[in-house]
């Protein structure tokens, strides 16, 4: 794996550039093409979020713009409103840069991560210092891709990161003992359908992902024992990754930014590589069907 450095934002990446990133590398942007006031910028810096566990991080829904997560006694009208203006500046910047993307994908939510990450205590499926692929437990892609667009904020801090092997290696690596080809069984079950008709149970494709990332997070001699890449993100840069093929741990960092978008598989320059077209060839049967 390695990071790709993109100089500018300003055009349309290469066709070079999207194919590393599909294939599980990190873009690279050596700062951080948003643009807050010194006063929003002190004001972020200075917040804190709300001890309860079930809020992993401050979250914001562009598509109702509404905020969740804050600490109570904050400004969370000003922080909305700083998050409003990140998520509308980052849409500008990627839309210009990621075109071919842009032209189908979803909005999804943002995120402030003002907590330091060392140390945290988060119940196992929720640590984000255990290596694992993204799957949303609540919002389905349906195959389509998990991109995320990060910011590190902080002045003096890098965000740490650790990789591992890609989707494929390990989805292949670990495919019987994840139980993935059960799991795709499972869901084309008439149980299943039917439940999923009346609003239970995931698309098989998003349960085999959410079982995969909470076996490779349940499995820790494979924590242990994994070949590791350390990525070390300085402050003030930010970086692009689709999070659903590239492996991931975060190890250290306090006060970053995130977008996530749900990219559509076809606008994929190698719809091949998608964890779907993996699970597919891999398991022997279709995982996406037509329940959109
Ligand atoms: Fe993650």
């Amino acid at each position: 794996m390695e990071l790709v450095t993109v100089r500018s934002w300003d055009a349309e990446i290469g066709s070079d550039a999207y194919g590393r990133l599909e294939a599980g590398n990190i873009l690279f942007y050596p700062g951080v093409p948003i643009e807050f006031s010194e006063d929003d910028r002190q004001f972020l810096l200075s917040q804190r979020q709300t001890d309860a566990p079930y809020h992993k991080n401050i979250a914001y829904r562009p598509r109702e713009d509404s905020l969740t997560g804050t600490a109570r006694g904050s400004d969370a009208e000003r922080l909305r409103r700083i998050m409003r203006s990140f998520t509308e500046q980052t849409v500008r910047l990627l839309t210009r840069g990621l075109a071919r993307y842009a032209a189908s994908w979803r909005l999804d939510y943002a995120s402030f991560r003002p907590c330091e990450e060392a140390g945290r205590s988060l119940r196992l499926h929720a640590r984000n210092d255990l290596l694992h692929f993204d799957a949303f437990p609540t919002r389905p892609t349906h195959g389509d891709r998990i991109l995320r667009f990060f910011v590190n904020l902080n002045p003096e801090k890098p965000r740490v990161w650790l990789t591992t092997d890609p989707f494929p290696e390990l989805a292949d690596r670990f495919a019987a003992a994840a139980g993935l080809s059960r799991r795709a069984k499972r869901g084309r079950s008439p149980l299943a359908r039917l439940g999923r008709k009346i609003g239970f149970g995931r698309p098989p494709y998003d349960a085999i992902m959410h079982r995969f990332h909470n076996f490779l997070k349940e499995n820790a001699e494979f924590q242990r024992a994994c070949s590791k890449q350390q990525w070390i993100f300085p402050p003030q840069s930010s970086w692009l990754v689709l999070t659903d093929m590239v492996s991931h741990a975060v190890l250290s960092g306090q006060m970053a930014l995130e977008q996530t978008f749900i990219v559509a598989r076809r606008s994929m320059l190698k719809p091949e590589l998608a964890p779907a077209a993996v699970l597919e060839r891999l398991i022997g049967l279709p995982v996406i069907w037509g329940e959109k």
